[in-house]
């Protein structure tokens, strides 16, 4: 069922395998996640619009007997598009094929997944953008003719002999939308754009993985446990496993209010869902530079990280928060930084002398 070995989400951190609340997961982590997918629409919690708009393309598909429009899923890591690519064949009842744009090296690898490909089936390709140019080539033809030409013979010999495809259903899954080409864009019929989950939404999600898991959760730590996820229910899902294990080898096996504090305690991620390496640059920038501005690599020296891992890994989080801006001149801290280190807020620049 897998074409070329899948990869999830590839952009490469260098940080994190030892952090609770970064949004890419590790091989070991997604058999963890397979157990917790919901497999059909109405137990996907949240994105009442993305679930709403699939479910008539879905409905209407079937309703025709023809396959649905291909379908682009783009939003962050960790935030569901994996699961809807396979709830798509499991509501459609076709069988899914998976690959991934860098798995795919070859235009060939490509066509040769596309001539297998049969009736009605699903071809999920996660991380879309990253597909080679020449197979992006291939795949517009074959998603709007239906059509792929093989290459037979090489060199001057070589011809191409046209194929025509029976219909199928491109699932494509995008980190980065914007970075997808106008013509490829232009071939999905319907493109959902999925978003950081409420608090309350990841409390259904961690009320029914623990259901699944056999584990007693508390609502309160269900609350608890939410609101420390960054609105992301991979995030929460793995920081559920980690209070399980506390309540397991250190309580008494239920998952309280008390428990969920004593475990996010043990692993460094506090009450807005920061990790050690996210207070460090909040630190750096609020008590070493006095909130800024100051360039990345200084900042960066500052904590001990490489520049590039404090800005793909520690900051787009903190920016989104409100936490840190980015400026021409440099980071600054606002105002909720100081708060959130218990420190006082500056006055704002200018008002110091009047
Ligand atoms: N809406 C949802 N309801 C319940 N669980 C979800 C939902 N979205 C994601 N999850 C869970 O979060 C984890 C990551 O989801 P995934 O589909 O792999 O994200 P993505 O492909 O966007 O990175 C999976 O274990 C999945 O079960
Ligand atoms: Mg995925």
């Amino acid at each position: 069922m897998e074409v070329g070995g899948a990869e999830e989400d590839g952009d490469v951190e260098p940080y994190g395998a030892e952090s609770l609340v970064r949004p890419v997961a590790d091989e070991p982590e997604r058999a963890a996640e397979a157990a917790l997918r919901p497999r059909r629409l109405d137990e996907f919690v949240g994105q009442r619009v993305v679930r709403d708009q699939l479910s008539l393309v879905l409905q209407a598909a079937l309703g025709r007997g023809r396959a649905p429009d291909h379908v682009l899923l783009s939003g962050p890591p960790g935030l569901g598009k994996t699961t809807l690519a396979m709830i798509i064949a499991a509501e459609l009842g076709a069988s899914l094929r998976v690959t991934s744009g860098p798995a795919i090296q070859h235009a060939g690898d490509l066509a040769a997944v596309l001539s297998s490909l049969e009736e009605g089936e699903v071809l999920f390709i996660d991380e879309i953008h990253r597909l080679a140019r020449p197979a992006e080539e291939l795949l517009y033809v074959a998603m709007e003719d239906f059509r792929v030409d093989v290459i037979v013979g090489k060199g001057a010999g070589a011809s191409a002999i046209p194929l025509s495809l029976p219909p199928f259903t491109v699932v494509g899954a995008t980190t980065r939308a914007g970075l997808l080409p106008a013509p490829l864009r232009d071939r999905f019929g319907f493109t959902g754009h999925l978003d950081f989950y409420d608090d309350a939404e990841l409390e259904r999600v961690l009320v029914r993985s623990a259901g699944l898991l056999g584990v007693p959760l508390d609502v309160t730590a269900a609350a608890e446990i939410a609101s420390r996820s960054r609105g992301t229910p991979r995030i929460a899902n793995r920081l559920l496993r980690r209070v399980r294990d506390w309540a397991q080898v250190r309580g008494d096996g239920m998952l309280s209010l008390a428990a969920a504090r004593s475990a996010l305690e043990v692993y460094e991620v506090d009450e807005r869902g920061l990790d050690r390496l996210d207070r460090s640059v909040l630190d750096a920038l609020c008590r070493r530079f006095g909130g800024g501005p100051v360039g990345l690599t200084t900042l960066a020296v500052a904590v001990g990280e490489e520049p590039e891992t404090v800005e793909t890994v520690a900051e787009p989080f903190l920016v989104r928060e409100g936490l840190i801006g980015r400026t021409s001149r440099g980071r600054v801290a606002l105002p909720p930084a100081w708060e959130h280190l218990g420190l006082p807020v500056p006055p704002p620049a200018g008002t110091l002398f009047g």
